[in-house]
């Protein structure tokens, strides 16, 4: 089986009153198209993908297409029409002879699960000319004339509403279009024009289309209320030096200091390793190691805030941040709520500071050296930045 998908994302998005085409709105950091692409990169290959983009975005669409797939997958940016038959059409030209299953799928149904492609997808491959996914009606549906008159309600149980991705024999598709030249809100619908059987499967809550506004706000409250959490952990230990000065936290002590490339700040070594590793951007050792002898005589915020600088370019937000120093000395009781005020200043998220001695025990009890243990939680928006900026 050879697959192509259209995604048809050229309309205007006239009702959602946006200042550019609806596929391009972004939500959660992301396009309304590249939300829609997400699936693709699981479904069966080899897979041509045809996205149909207003003439003026054509490369913008490039762009976000292959970010989202790579190189996975065979990929043709092409401009839409006037309707969204007309952008069908066009995107139906620029798949590739032997295909023999299409798939078209609305870009404004940015969040139809992949779960939902297979069925599509299962159906076809069983035989259907045509296949749409496909959702019980919750409202009672009714005509309504022109005189605001209402008829009899048509029955229910009989009535779905209909989404995409529609599944389709390449052939059946191709005939169909041929002989119809109208505009039909779906394509299922064009071939049971031509006299096409057209089977349904079950959708999907989330293919939900998104037209007017509060279809965006809900989207934005439900990506709002699953949020991408990471988590990274890390330890640092340093070995107590008389000459150095004792700096921890942020904060100046009496009593040796740390030894240790910069200033043997563990908490702050700590914690900077921790969101590094939180937002997979390998550790401390990585950007700012011994072999950065730049660094040496650092303070070590200089190593969080560029820290920091790198977890915002890659598009993670600190959001919560526990640390725990190890040691005998200095004792951090009476200290602690302004290191944490300090550090979470610094962080841009609430940063807690806990202290602990282990009971005599290890390098850290037999006071050789002291150490931190953090956890920082991180949230992936990529994109919120520029939105906000
Ligand atoms: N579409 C298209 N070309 C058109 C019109 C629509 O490719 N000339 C696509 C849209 O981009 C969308 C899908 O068809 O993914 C369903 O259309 P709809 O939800 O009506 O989107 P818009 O036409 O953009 O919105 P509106 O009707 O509010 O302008
Ligand atoms: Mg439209």
């Amino acid at each position: 089986m050879t697959l192509a998908l259209i995604v048809v994302a050229a309309g205007s998005g006239e009702r959602l009153g946006s200042h550019f085409p609806k596929a391009f709105v972004e939500v959660g950091g992301q396009s309304l198209l590249e939300h829609a692409l997400g699936p693709i990169a699981s479904l069966p290959k080899p897979l041509e993908l045809v996205v149909v983009a207003p003439q003026s975005w054509v490369e913008p669409a490039r762009e976000i297409s292959e970010r989202a797939l790579g190189n996975s997958v065979d990929i043709r940016v092409v401009p839409g029409g006037a309707t969204r038959s007309e952008s069908v059409r066009l995107g139906l030209e620029a798949i590739g002879p032997d295909v023999n299953t299409v798939l078209i799928h609305d870009a404004a149904r940015a969040f139809a699960p992949q779960e939902v492609f297979q069925r599509v997808i299962d159906a076809v491959e069983a035989g259907a000319a045509g296949v749409i996914p496909v959702r019980e009606v919750a409202d009672t549906i009714v005509p309504v004339d022109d005189q605001s008159r209402t008829k009899r309600a048509v029955p229910r149980d009989e009535l779905r509403s209909v989404q995409t991705p529609q599944g389709f024999s390449a052939a059946a598709l191709r005939a169909s279009y041929e002989s119809f030249d109208g505009d039909a809100t779906d394509d299922a619908e064009v071939l049971r024009f031509a006299g096409y059987g057209v089977i349904s499967v079950e959708g999907h809550e989330a293919s939900h289309k998104i037209t007017y506004p509060s279809d965006l706000e809900a989207v934005r409250r439900r990506l709002a209320d699953n949020p991408d959490l990471r988590v990274g952990t890390a330890v640092d230990v340093h070995q107590f030096d008389p000459e150095a000065d004792l700096v921890v936290g942020g904060m100046h002590f009496d009593g040796p200091g740390l030894s240790g490339h910069s200033d043997g700040d563990v908490v702050i070594h700590a914690v900077t390793d921790a969101l590094l590793v939180a937002a997979g951007l390998g550790d401390l050792g990585t950007h700012f190691g011994t072999s950065r002898p730049e660094y040496a005589a650092a303070k070590s915020e200089v190593f969080l805030k560029e820290a920091l600088g790198l977890v915002a370019g890659a598009g993670f937000s600190p959001r919560s941040v526990s640390v725990q120093y190890l040691g005998n000395t200095p004792r951090l009781g009476e200290h602690r709520e302004k290191m944490s005020h300090q550090l979470s200043e610094l962080v841009g998220c609430a940063v807690h500071v806990s202290a602990t001695t282990t009971d005599g025990l290890g390098l850290t009890g037999r006071g050789e050296g002291a150490a931190a243990i953090a956890t920082a939680l991180v949230e992936y928006q990529p994109g919120a930045g520029e939105a906000s900026g």
